[in-house]
């Protein structure tokens, strides 16, 4: 039987490599310069304050083991960032390589961290999706999760 943490893809669009094993694994500090690439490579991303790598190595060191990677033909191919700040979860930046979507890479990251988070006793978790991302709003929505329609998010810099 294939390892849970183990996804076996054809993946069309890539004639070189038609299979592709997808290993999902926890995030750490030294995959973040990869992970980075691939968000500012992926359209419905958008880099902002909090994601310098000094930032990005801060929030691992408070969250450890929630946050997850797709490794694929040897290059991460999905990125997750999650965590909590002991009262609710956040999941952050969830990017799928586009020649790897629609294979279940996306559902398995997030599976990953809510199982962490859930684990570390976290019951609520919140994420922002941009109104205009279809796509995403479509696959969190597929997935269960509620528009928080009694809220607006704010935001300011201290
Ligand atoms: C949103 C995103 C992360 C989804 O990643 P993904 O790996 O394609 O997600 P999954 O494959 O797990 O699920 C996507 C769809 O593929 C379907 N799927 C899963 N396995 C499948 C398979 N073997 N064959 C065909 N379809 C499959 C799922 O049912 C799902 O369908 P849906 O349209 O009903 O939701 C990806 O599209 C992406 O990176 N988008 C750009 C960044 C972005 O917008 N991120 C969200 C920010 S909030």
């Amino acid at each position: 039987m294939l390892h849970p943490d183990l996804l076996l893809l054809t993946v069309a669009k890539t004639s070189k490599s038609p299979i592709a094993e997808i290993k999902i694994r926890a995030l750490i500090a030294r995959d973040l310069p990869a992970v980075r690439k691939l968000w500012t490579q992926t359209k419905g991303i958008e880099i902002a304050e909090g994601d310098s790598l000094p930032c990005l190595n801060g929030f691992l060191r408070r969250n450890q083991g929630t946050s997850h990677i797709a490794i694929g033909n040897g290059k991460v191919v999905g990125a997750l960032l999650a965590g909590h700040d002991g009262r609710r979860g956040f999941l952050y930046h969830l990017a799928v390589d586009s020649t790897f979507r629609r294979a279940g890479i996306g559902h398995k990251l997030v599976d990953r961290s809510l199982a962490a988070l859930k684990a570390k006793g976290i019951v609520r978790v919140l994420l922002l999706v941009a109104h205009d991302n279809r796509t995403g709003i479509k696959f969190w929505k597929n997935q269960g999760w509620e528009p928080l329609t009694f809220a607006n998010p704010m935001g300011k810099n201290p």
